[in-house]
């Protein structure tokens, strides 16, 4: 009864991949971190851009390749790969034994053990995802958490397949999301991310309805210690009462996840969002002015159909107004089923590729800039694991999991040490492009 789990793609699915695993435990499963011991391969997919498919893809066809050298006798793909491409990906992959789209997450069990019906590909709407209480969850790491507070999403941004993927927003329970919470911070947990796909418009849906800002002065007090970061804001929903508990509440990073996409306004029509330069540098000088201190983190998205060599300057400016503490590039990544496919004016690979080229260059000096005001502080960070001895890796209240760069640690063999999993006094001695070091103190 041994079973392996991939999971691929975002924090989101990584959270339903964690679920999965607990119901699968539960189910007299145990899992094995090594797919030539496991009966059932379970790949989690993502299917958001082509760089996601190709890499969903090749996970299938690599673990498949178990099911002659191992011991694999089943091979099921969920979430949403299956979800966006259907029955069109069941004939692709008769490796495949079971998909399940992400509306049929809670059915792991019987997709496991052969137990469904209706074919090879079952997908029920992802409007029906459960996002109620969560079974024990197979958490992957016992420092760190995400926790989801919202399932779907009900913008309509063109260049984006999620809301098809996953359905209409839908908020947990805000009693549910404290009570796990509680539970994560009661095991030990410091940091809990909260994840959705659009995580600061939740509870917009609820009954009530419920604000952001109530659940984060809620978690505040639920989490205990453990600090509370949000991550995939979006720049409308960033309202004074969100800073303002920000700005009250210690253990609430003081880091503001907003992926703002563009700057000129004329893309960022076109792509959907109702907001403009303008309102992004207001909100941007509010968060700075009342939580001094507060990292700012964003995505952009160059080469979207009909960007101009002038929107990519005002874009760059504004990057350089900015001064974003992270920042993650992406060139567009077009499809057939998305609406930004019909616009006119699609821009090559090649001009895409090197303003993406141009905009990482010179955040790699604004975010070298940005580090150096670090140098000589001390700071709590987070360690997370050993390089070699007295070289450990960690991260402060200033950095996300994955996606930011992280403090390299250094401990003396007469000093005070570091412990993975605890949060240490850091003295900051030096900077890399994106990295910080230092040494415990
Ligand atoms: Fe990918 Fe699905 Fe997340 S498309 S980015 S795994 S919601």
């Amino acid at each position: 009864m041994h079973l392996y789990i991939e999971s691929l793609g975002c924090a989101r699915n990584q959270v339903d991949s964690e679920n999965m695993a607990g119901e699968l435990r539960r189910a007299g499963w145990s899992l094995t971190r090594d797919p030539a011991d496991a009966a059932v391969i379970v790949v989690n997919t993502c299917s958001f851009v082509e760089s996601a498919i190709n890499e969903s893809i090749d996970t299938i066809l690599e673990l498949a390749r178990f099911k002659k050298t191992g011991r694999c006798n089943r091979l099921v793909v969920a979430g949403c790969l299956p979800e966006r491409f259907r029955e069109a990906i069941a004939d692709a992959l008769p490796e495949v034994d079971q998909f399940i789209g992400t509306g049929a997450f809670s059915r792991i069990v019987d997709a496991v053990t052969g137990g469904l019906d209706g074919g090879t590909c079952l997908l029920p709407d992802p409007d029906r995802i459960a996002i109620g209480q969560t079974a024990a969850r197979e958490r992957t790491q016992a420092h760190t958490a995400y926790l989801k507070i919202a399932e779907g999403c009900s913008r309509h941004c063109t260049y984006c397949i999620i809301p098809r993927l996953r359905g209409r927003q839908k908020s947990r329970p805000m009693d549910h999301i404290l009570a796990e919470a509680r539970e994560l911070a009661g095991s030990g947990v410091k940091e809990l991310n909260l994840v959705a796909q659009d995580t600061t418009h939740y509870g917009h849906d609820l009954p009530g309805p419920v604000g952001f800002d109530t659940l984060l002065v809620r978690l505040a007090e639920a989490a205990g210690q453990a600090w509370v970061r949000f991550l995939y804001g979006h720049p409308e929903s960033i309202t004074d009462g969100v800073i303002q508990a920000v700005a009250a509440h210690p253990n609430l990073c003081p880091y503001f996840d907003l992926p703002v996409q563009h700057a000129a306004s004329r893309v960022l029509k076109q792509m959907g969002r109702n907001y403009d330069k303008r309102q992004l540098l207001d909100l941007f000088e509010r968060i700075r002015s009342r939580v001094p201190g507060a990292a700012i983190r964003t995505t952009l998205i160059v080469g979207f159909p009909g960007e101009t060599d002038a929107d990519f300057q005002e874009l760059l400016e504004f990057v350089e107004q900015v001064r974003f503490d992270h920042l993650g590039v992406f060139t567009y990544s077009d499809a057939e089923d998305l609406p930004s496919h019909q616009l006119p004016g699609h821009v090559s690979a090649k001009a895409a590729r090197l303003r993406h080229d141009a905009l990482m260059a010179r955040q790699m000096e604004i975010s070298a800039d940005n580090l150096a005001s670090m140098v000589g502080k001390t700071l709590p960070v987070l360690i997370e694991a050993s390089c070699e001895p007295h070289l450990y890796e960690g991260r402060t209240i200033l950095q996300a999991p994955e996606v930011d760069g992280i403090v390299f640690v250094k401990t003396q063999p007469d000093g005070p040490g570091a412990t993975i999993g605890e949060i240490a006094p850091v003295a900051i001695t030096d900077t890399l492009e994106y990295d910080l070091i230092g040494r415990v103190v």
